[in-house]
């Protein structure tokens, strides 16, 4: 089979698995509907989620020759973990609009979107508990490290002299653990202990990049789903808000001032993310996207050029290619 008619096979089967995951389970007596699932349906079912981690589950199986069947549940965990962290984030951020919809706790308030984000990593972990202990295990532990990640970007918020490693510290937990665990879970279940190590890694700093990336975008504008400045509005200190502070300290002092109030209307929300993008933030912060996703490639080591670990080099390119242009684009 060729390859994209096989990834869109594998994502076929996803979606199925994870539309049975968020059914509506037992809501308790004379209860129509559940709530908490619809919610995650919401979230997590029809257009606009990129679908990463679980193309992720499938590529570094690939390279350790793992049949995809055998790959389905745990892609599918993955997206839930995600999106478990999703519901939870925009809380947390008081996120109004994603993947082009308006957000849980936009439409069923924060109580909702908090325990429909327990309820499928729950689900997520249970399933995983009684596919492979060792892989509930891992798990867990990445759930705990999102955990403390998330707190520590909350702790951090309006720190315009929060450290880059301390940041660095942050997206690893937020967005390498869980892609690390894409890696390492597939080579368990390969029995290929030497990839797991080298798949965590190449996780890690590939998840990183992908957070700087994710960052970046958010000062240009271009994800079509979520609402531009964010960060700004959120008084969250991305990587393209430091460096551009770094350079300039008239900056620094107005987006200090802003941030010391709870709120910031949108025109200097606006003005303050202009600035932002019009230093030379972007391209600095792209340069050093760029230098997580070299190390995440010097850590793939011989599965670089093994099965799908071509794959997997080719999706590390892509995404920094992608950012690449779509700053270039901006910019002209
Ligand atoms: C958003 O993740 C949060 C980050 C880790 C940057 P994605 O960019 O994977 O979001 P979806 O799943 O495509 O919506
Ligand atoms: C997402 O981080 C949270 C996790 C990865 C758990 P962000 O706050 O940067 O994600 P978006 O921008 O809201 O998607
Ligand atoms: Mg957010
Ligand atoms: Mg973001």
């Amino acid at each position: 089979m060729d390859l994209a008619l096989e990834l869109s096979s594998f994502l076929g089967n996803v979606e199925q698995r994870l539309g049975g995951m968020l059914a509506d389970g037992d809501a308790g007596p004379d209860v129509h509907g559940d709530t908490l699932m619809e919610a995650a349906r919401h979230l997590c079912l029809g257009a606009g989620g990129k679908r990463a981690r679980p193309l992720l589950v499938r590529l570094f199986g690939g390279a350790v020759g793992v049949a995809p069947e055998r790959l389905v549940d745990v892609a599918v965990a993955a997206e839930m973990i995600h999106s478990s962290s999703l519901l939870h984030d925009d809380v947390v951020d008081a996120g109004m609009y994603r993947r082009a919809r308006p957000t849980v706790n936009a439409r069923w308030g924060n109580i909702v979107a908090v325990m429909s984000g327990d309820l499928i990593l729950s689900t997520a972990l249970l399933r995983l508990a009684e596919l492979d202990a060792r892989l509930g295990q891992s798990a867990l532990s990445v759930v705990a490290e999102m955990t403390r990640a998330a707190i520590a970007e909350v702790e951090a918020r309006g720190n315009l002299d929060l450290s880059l490693e301390r940041l660095r510290y942050i997206a690893e937990g937020k967005t390498g653990s869980l892609f690390g665990w894409c890696g390492s879970a597939a080579a368990t279940l390969a029995g290929q202990p030497e990839a797991a190590q080298r798949f965590d890694l190449f996780g890690r700093r590939l998840g990183v990049a992908f957070q700087i990336a994710d960052d970046i975008r958010d000062v240009l504008g271009t994800d079509p789903g979520k609402p531009r400045y964010a960060d700004v509005l959120s008084g969250t200190p991305s990587l393209p808000i430091l460096l551009a502070v770094e350079r300039d300290g008239s900056l620094r002092a107005k987006l200090k001032d802003a941030w010391a109030f709870t709120t910031i209307n949108p025109e200097r929300t606006r003005a303050l993310g202009d600035a932002i993008e019009a230093s030379d933030a972007v391209p600095r912060a792209i340069e050093r996207m760029n230098q997580e996703i070299q190390g995440a490639l010097d850590a793939l080591g011989p599965y670089a050029h093994q099965g799908m670990g071509t794959e997997l080099v080719d999706w590390a390119h892509k995404l920094s290619a992608g950012i690449t242009a779509q700053a270039r684009s901006r910019a002209a």
